[in-house]
């Protein structure tokens, strides 16, 4: 039993993300409510297509306000910056809107992600798909849930026979000539590749077996942190580009079933290392 079990039994971690559910339901609640009159005179810029409004920073200030009476000794790192006490090694890792540029244009896949680190390890996490109301849960040890009933990852033997998933580069282009001979590849040698737009709803459709598998780069933790738990929680598996597998912070994500891994990390080396 490592550190974490001993620190939490799996009946508390049961119970913190019960209430983590409950922040991330208002959360989405409060979000949702916002899409109805929201213009596009509310979008703030923060960088090259890098979007944000004051329903991104009101979601997030719920979040943080709901998690400190969930757990008041945890840390955090959260994207708009709400709170930065991120020098304690256990910490909430948040995303309160994940799929921003959906939510400016009325499009569905937008997401609300809450992860429990311990060290660089998730422990907790919470993905909650705001349109189709699906809650993603996953606790370390206990597997993975939607709404309540136990997720798994796919089948799929091969990357011919697979979904896939994916984000598309769209403002570091460092790698964007070889992300395209993959994506050219991929075309032509599976069953197709999305663009849903939501990282963490990304990574929990790897975990439910909609995807066989994603792959992303330039990433932050907030986008990932729940989803890779979920995956892993899911029997999935998930890399950096280099195999290794702390991808929570090393900004590139490969996520998928057991059994295309091997065969989708050698064509991730192929076409993008
Ligand atoms: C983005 C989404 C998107 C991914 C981007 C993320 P945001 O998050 O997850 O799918 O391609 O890299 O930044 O900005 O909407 O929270
Ligand atoms: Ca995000
Ligand atoms: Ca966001």
């Amino acid at each position: 039993m490592g550190t974490v079990l001993m620190e939490f039994t799996h009946e508390r971690l049961e119970d913190l993300c019960s209430q983590v559910q409950s922040v991330a339901k208002q959360a989405g609640n409060f979000i949702l409510s916002e899409r109805q009159a929201f213009s596009s005179n509310k979008i703030e810029v923060k960088g090259h297509n890098d979007f944000v409004s004051y329903v991104d920073k009101g979601a997030e200030k719920l979040i943080v306000k709901g998690l400190k009476e969930v757990l008041p000794i945890a840390g955090f790192i959260t994207e708009e910056g709400t709170e930065k006490r991120d020098d304690n090694p256990l910490k909430w890792v948040i995303d309160p809107l994940d799929g921003t540029t959906n939510f400016i244009h009325g499009m569905p896949f937008f997401a609300v992600s809450i992860a429990l680190l311990q060290g660089k390890e998730p422990i907790l996490g919470v993905v909650y798909e705001i349109n189709q109301d699906e809650m993603f849960t996953a606790v370390k040890g206990g597997g993975a849930f939607m709404n309540g009933s136990l997720i798994t990852v796919s089948k799929a033997a091969t990357v011919k026979d697979s979904l896939l998933g994916t984000g598309f580069p769209y403002y570091d282009y460092h790698l964007l000539d070889e992300y395209l001979e993959l994506f050219k590849h991929l075309m032509q040698h599976s069953h197709g590749i999305r663009r849903p737009g939501s990282a963490a709803t990304d990574l929990a459709y790897v975990a439910c077996g909609r995807f066989d598998g994603f792959y992303e780069y330039s990433l932050s933790p907030w986008d990932v942190a729940a989803g890779i738990l979920l995956v892993k929680e899911a029997g999935g598996v998930v890399s950096n580009f280099d195999g290794g597998d702390d991808a929570i912070f090393t900004k590139e994500i490969i996520a998928t079933n057991q059994e295309i891994y091997e065969e989708f990390f050698a064509l991730l080396r192929r076409f993008m290392k």
